[in-house]
């Protein structure tokens, strides 16, 4: 059959080229490659009317007509030798066809694409509104027929409802249909024009790469065209866009604002969006049950009704917001009434009855600050105490504000959270002001309104009693307000014997009239007002349309803006100055630009989009608007971020003494005691520094006093700290590309060998004896040096090199590499700073693994939690060797600070059984990372013990090939969906995976599900 088409096109168009038979529901379809050009070859069913394929080819012709700044990706049709559209030309069986020849776009279905960014989707939005605004210029005879899939005839399902047996599915689909029909008057008053109809997931085309943003390539198949208002083209593929998102309403928002973009849609297109959508997914969830009844053994038609049906099932998203949504998207107001409801409140704020009564000005009220950066209330932002509850103000203060748009850690209920994960995004920011105050308080009615709801919500942390007021503006625009956090007893009943005020309202009911001044209110005690200090929450509604009464009172950062056009800031009610109210949180702009001009440019920045973080607790961080990360990268907090033990010590000895090691105090030998209590009995001489870098020093300064000699072997790519004594032994500094241009080179006595890299190294792991062939090396090295006269002063590593690549050296290549340093006098050093303290799961140590004992250990990092800790462990004989030379202080070192923090590490290790932790975690992690290597070649391998991971990416399984630029896309989209990782190696293509010790199982699972995704993107941009 290739063969038969490969003649025609030769016949019928002239050209050569190579068939290959593509899916096609009716028609067949055929990709044609010619040497230079790609093609798509359509040969229509039989029978297939001649002004089908003419409408088609019309209207790509006059879509190609249109100016190149609006050029739509739709492909050109090839006109045949003697320069038509279409031809017919019989089939292998005689029959007459009707074929035609288009451009091919390069790219893949979208429905097959990853990532499906925002951006993605607001370019395809972009370009459908270009195309509908050339299409309404369009017309053909053939566009005027009876046709299913036209969403103005979509009422046939109706008839046929008695097809879906669950009634669940039943209700929903029947629910959709009234609504339509409702709609049926606005749609057909709305003009009708020619649209494409069909913008499914199988007729866009993507192209992108890992170094290419994704774009739309191409827009395909115009053969569903038909007549129709243009806003039912975008509620087709908005149909489409919603599925298979985690946050279909943000999607649509960006498809309906990129259409906006390029043909401005008016507000009632906007509100047809979301019905007209879900009669698109009725339509085809009936039409494929229908199919299934009729072709039984097909299973693949029930298979691919599941989206749909999962979408229109579990997401039941309120058309109201969905609406105010796509409305703020296009920017339009929210509604006809809120611009002259915002003036009117404008003009008249400062008029309005004061809220705690005439007496009280709230302009002479304090601010509080309960943001991220200001305060440390919630300690744990996943659990707030209830004494924290009741602490949020200085309790001598009688009266204070809460700030409207504060992002705070306080809302740490189940409620807040909008996923499954523990950092999984959460709604922090306030949309509300506070006014705190004394309980019992009395609430005047700023304006007059109408009650118009009740009630008493009684769970912890919840509002307690909660009153919403409707007011109504002189132009009749109605608005509400809302208070929250009151004494329920004073807005549902009278308590017996309770006195009343003039002018005060009792037993407050649904649709009463309050006049402006009237006491509606009064403030809760924390026993029935949620748990909070008492206050009042007050917040302004300009529509309730889709929230009904249940109002967010805190909203996910990433929906701030649009929760502001619905809830602006009540300070225009309470007769508060706007900008004092309103928060604005430490700029990470302004921090940038500081650190651009003021600091060095070698000081690097994480992550193509930098983040700025303001708060950390165990293995999570929180940035400026209170958005958690998974943090899966920093060591340095071994036992948790802000651990409250670590912190409690530090501040407790910080208002005692903090002086340093000349001075007797049992805090220093408390923490030597701790620190030795770890190590072999050999090693009983401790030396605190203030960092890694330092002890690394002093550990050079140890070998040459025991040796009297200088010469040093080290590994490549070694990293030991920032000081020019460390510079000197570290290869990953003084080797690196720019290491000439900073003044480094690699100094005489120091001498390298390979990282024992046994995945892409020079000896491999099948190789039994790759351990002590790399040691080998350090004998080399030894021989070398005995014949020019020079004596060596130690081998010093890694004990695990982790810039090197996160790699785990052959389990006796220690041992080997110890047996000639000693042989040669030398001392054995092993750094540690990454592997230590049990991060290793098996080992408390990393030269456990390797079974020797150093001669002198180096710690730093983790052993202060955050606070700069070294230190070195020696051997007696070479402390002794030491002493002789002149006296050894350090400031910092020692001090009672460091001493008391580094003591209360290493027991949180033990208490918290963080060791156990890394062992059980490191488990769960490296059998998930395992998996993913089986599914996703560009793992080639996963390494490392317990919490120090490395993911070996690669571009080609059998050379090994670094995949660098796959790292980078990995780690920055994996920090964009909130979890942190590094990538480390020669070629910086190791995912370097080393979280505190707190991550727990449901972290892990989190961070391998996120991994998966971003490596199923990978795949897609590398194909
Ligand atoms: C293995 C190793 N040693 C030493 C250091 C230097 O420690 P510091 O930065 O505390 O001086 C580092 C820092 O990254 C390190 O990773």
């Amino acid at each position: 059959m290739l063969q038969h088409w490969s003649r025609a096109i030769a016949h019928i168009w002239g050209l050569e080229g190579s068939l290959t038979q593509l899916d096609g529901e009716y028609d067949l379809n055929f990709s044609v490659a010619t040497p230079t050009e790609q093609f798509v070859l359509k040969v229509m069913r039989p029978g297939c009317e001649q002004a089908f394929v003419d409408m088609q080819c019309l209207s790509l012709e006059h879509l190609h007509q249109q100016s190149l700044s609006a050029q739509v990706p739709v492909p050109q049709v090839i006109t045949t030798l003697e320069g038509q559209n279409f031809t017919v030309y019989h089939d292998p069986r005689g029959k007459p066809r009707i074929v035609w020849l288009v451009s091919k776009f390069e790219g893949l279905n979208y429905a097959h694409f990853q990532p499906k960014s925002g951006v993605l989707i607001h370019q395809l939005g972009s370009y459908m509104g270009h195309m509908s605004a050339q299409l309404e210029s369009f017309n053909h005879a053939y566009l005027k027929r009876d046709f299913k899939w036209n969403l103005m005839q979509s009422g046939w399902i109706e008839a046929e409802l008695g097809c879906i047996e669950n009634l669940e599915r039943k209700e929903i689909i029947t629910s959709i249909v009234e609504q339509f029909k409702a709609l049926e008057t606005d749609l057909n008053n709305l003009p009708q024009q020619c649209i494409h109809n069909d913008v499914n997931d199988y007729n866009i085309l993507v192209q992108g790469s890992l170094n290419q943003a994704p774009h739309i390539s191409g827009i395909i198949d115009l053969g569903d065209m038909c007549l129709a208002p243009r806003v039912c083209d975008l509620a087709i593929a908005g149909a489409y866009i919603v599925l298979d998102q985690a946050q279909p309403e943000q999607a649509l928002a960006q498809l309906v604002a990129g259409v906006h973009s390029s043909a401005p849609l008016t507000a009632m297109e906007v509100a047809l969006v979301w019905p007209l959508l879900r009669m698109r997914l009725a339509v085809s969830v009936v039409n494929s049950t229908l199919m299934a009844l009729d072709n039984p053994d097909d299973p693949y038609i029930t298979i691919s009704q599941g989206p749909a049906w999962a979408f229109l099932q579990n997401h039941r998203m309120s058309g109201g917001l969905i609406e105010a949504r796509l409305r703020f998207a296009c920017g339009l107001p929210l509604n006809t009434a809120a611009k002259p409801t915002l003036a009117w409140l404008s003009e008249h704020s400062g008029a309005f009855f004061p809220l705690l009564g005439a007496d009280i000005d709230l302009n002479q009220a304090p601010m509080v600050d309960l943001s991220v950066e200001g305060r440390s209330i919630p300690q744990d932002p996943f659990s707030i105490q209830p004494h924290e509850a009741q602490q949020l103000i200085n309790p001598n203060l009688q009266l204070a504000l809460g700030y409207y748009l504060e992002p705070r850690l306080v809302y740490t209920g189940k409620a807040f959270k909008n996923g499954s994960w523990p950092s999984s995004n959460r709604r922090t920011v306030h949309l509300g002001l506070d006014i705190f105050a004394p309980a019992g308080t009395a609430l005047h009615a700023p304006l007059a309104a109408t009650v118009e709801a009740i009630d008493n919500r009684q769970a912890n942390l919840d509002y307690g009693g909660v009153v919403i007021l409707r007011h109504r503006s002189p132009r009749g625009d109605e608005f509400y307000s809302l208070y929250g956090h009151l004494n329920p007893s004073s807005v549902t009943q009278l308590k017996v014997g309770q006195e009343l005020s003039a002018g005060e309202v009792t037993q407050l009911k649904v649709g009463q009239e309050l006049s402006a001044g009237d006491v509606f209110a009064h403030l809760g005690e924390p026993s029935h007002n949620g748990g909070w200090d008492p206050h009042v929450h007050v917040q302004l509604a300009l529509s309730i349309e889709g929230m009904g009464y249940d109002w967010p009172g805190a909203v996910d950062p990433d929906d701030m803006n649009l929760w502001q056009s619905v809830c602006p800031n009540p300070s225009l009610l309470l007769n508060l100055d706007h900008d004092v109210t309103q928060y604005s949180p430490p700029s990470k702009d302004h921090a940038q630009q500081v650190r651009q001009d003021h600091f060095g440019q070698n000081l690097k920045l994480s992550y193509a989009e930098p983040v700025m973080f303001l708060r950390g607790w165990r293995h999570y961080l929180f940035d400026e608007w209170g958005r958690p990360y998974l943090d899966a990268y920093n060591n340095v907090p071994h036992v948790g971020h802000a651990h409250p033990r670590v912190a409690q010590v530090a501040a407790e000895q910080l208002v005692r003494i903090n002086t340093n090691s000349r001075y007797l105090h049992p805090s220093r030998s408390a923490f030597a005691e701790q620190v030795l209590s770890h190590m072999p009995s050999e090693l009983s001489v401790c030396y605190f520094v203030n960092s890694g870098s330092e002890a690394n020093e002093l550990a050079l300064r140890l070998a040459r006093a025991h040796t009297g000699a200088k010469q040093i072997i080290t590994p490549q790519h070694g990293y030991f700290g920032n000081t020019t004594g460390t510079v000197d032994i570290s290869a990953y500094k003084f080797a690196s590309p720019k290491a000439r241009a900073g003044g480094l080179s690699q100094p005489d006595w120091v001498h390298l060998v390979d990282v024992a890299d046994d995945y892409r190294g020079q000896y491999r792991r099948d190789d039994k004896a790759a351990g002590e062939l790399y040691a080998q090396q350090v004998a080399q090295h030894i021989a070398t040096l005995k014949t020019n006269g020079e004596q060596l002063a130690g081998f010093i590593a890694e004990t695990f090199p982790s810039v090197g690549g996160q790699i785990v050296p052959p389990p006796d290549y220690l041992q080997h590499v110890y047996k000639h340093v000693r042989s040669a006098g030398g001392l054995c050093i092993a750094d540690e700073v990454q592997t230590g303290l049990g991060r290793l799961g098996d080992f408390y140590f990393g030269f456990e693994q390797q079974q020797v004992v150093p001669d002198v250990v180096v710690l730093g990092k983790p052993i202060g939690n955050g606070h700069p800790i070294g230190v070195v462990v020696t051997r007696p004989a070479i402390a002794a060797s030491f002493a002789h030379g002149p006296e050894f202080f350090s400031t910092f070192g020692g001090s009672n600070l460091s001493c008391v923090v580094g003591t209360e590490v290493l027991r949180i290790v033990e208490d918290e059984q963080l060791m156990n932790n890394a062992q059980d975690m490191g488990k769960l992690l490296f059998a998930g990372l395992r998996k993913l290597q089986r599914e996703h070649a560009c793992i080639g391998d996963v390494r490392g013990f317990g919490l120090f991971v490395g993911v070996d990416l690669i571009s080609d399984p059998d050379s090994r090939k670094p995949a660098t630029q796959i790292a980078d896309y990995v780690k920055n989209r994996m920090c964009e969906e909130r979890i942190l990782m590094g990538s480390e190696g020669p070629d910086d293509n190791v995912l370097k995976i080393r979280p505190p010790l707190t991550i727990g199982a449901e972290d892990v699972n989190h961070l391998l599900h996120m991994l998966d995704k971003v490596m199923h993107e990978v795949k897609v941009l590398t194909a």
